[in-house]
């Protein structure tokens, strides 16, 4: 309460700077350098405190927000996959945004089918396959099996390795899973399909670009506020898809 009325006086006589109102974490004792970075960020990021109002299960909810509000890809109705999926925010904003639970009777009901490596918690509206490597083709058949329809209107992917803080290494492993991806989307996309996919800026990326430009009318490159700017992250919005062969 006394906080609170004091930031309101400093909002109104002084400029209020981050550094003044900066949270510092607490009880740091036998944390590693990088480990306290980590939580002073976690501390003071907005989007950290928003995904918990919201109910989100990581703060990445917003990348998938923000790309949707702007460029409308998930629609009711829509069939999603989502690859690299856990710890889940993506697939609750996609559960929400193409009304998979049927809550809305005045729209169709979507179908997201969430695969990652790792076990996540189930969420209402969407089908799970955890503890399985997308880019193995036994995984790939499987999500075909789970398809209500057999095609998917939009592939989105948030899939990433774990870093190693090697750039060009890391660049090369993601690109693995980004090739994995659009090599499914190229055999489960409908026509005009939606392909969306994060990659780490790297030496491939111009010929990734080109490569979806061959399937896709628009390739976008997409980089939203709530993705942290010291991040080589970036995602290639791909709309239009036309199969080729
Ligand atoms: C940035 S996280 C995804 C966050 C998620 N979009 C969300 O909003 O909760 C990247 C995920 O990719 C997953 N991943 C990495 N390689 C994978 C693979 N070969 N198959 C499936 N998932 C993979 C990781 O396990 C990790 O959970």
């Amino acid at each position: 309460m006394l906080l609170a009325s004091f930031s309101r006086v400093c909002t109104r006589r002084f400029h209020r700077t981050t550094t003044v109102f900066k949270k510092s974490p607490t009880d740091l004792k036998g944390r590693s350098k990088s480990s306290q970075e980590w939580l002073s960020r976690q501390l003071n990021d907005p989007y950290v405190k928003r995904a918990q109002m919201g109910n989100y299960r990581a703060r990445s909810a917003f990348k998938l927000i923000e790309i949707d509000d702007k460029y409308a890809i998930l629609r009711p109705g829509s069939v999603v996959i989502d690859c690299g999926a856990a710890p889940g925010a993506w697939t609750q904003v996609t559960v929400e945004r193409i009304n998979a639970e049927g809550k809305d009777a005045s729209h169709s009901k979507g179908q997201v089918i969430s695969v990652d490596l790792k076990y996540f918690q189930p969420i209402n509206g969407a089908v799970i396959i955890d503890q399985s490597d997308f880019t193995l083709e036994s995984t790939q058949k499987l999500i075909f099996e789970q398809m209500q329809k057999n095609q998917a209107d939009v592939i989105i992917s948030d899939m990433a390795p774990n870093a190693s803080g090697m750039h060009a290494m890391d660049h090369e492993n993601i690109m693995v899973l980004c090739q994995a991806a659009f090599g499914f989307a190229k055999q489960v996309l409908r026509n005009n399909g939606i392909f969306l996919c994060k990659l780490w800026e790297g030496g491939q990326s111009g010929k990734f670009k080109k490569d979806l430009a061959k399937t896709f009318k628009t390739v976008k490159i997409v980089k939203p506020d709530s993705s942290r700017k010291d991040s080589a992250e970036m995602f290639f919005l791909a709309r239009g898809f036309h199969r080729t062969v």
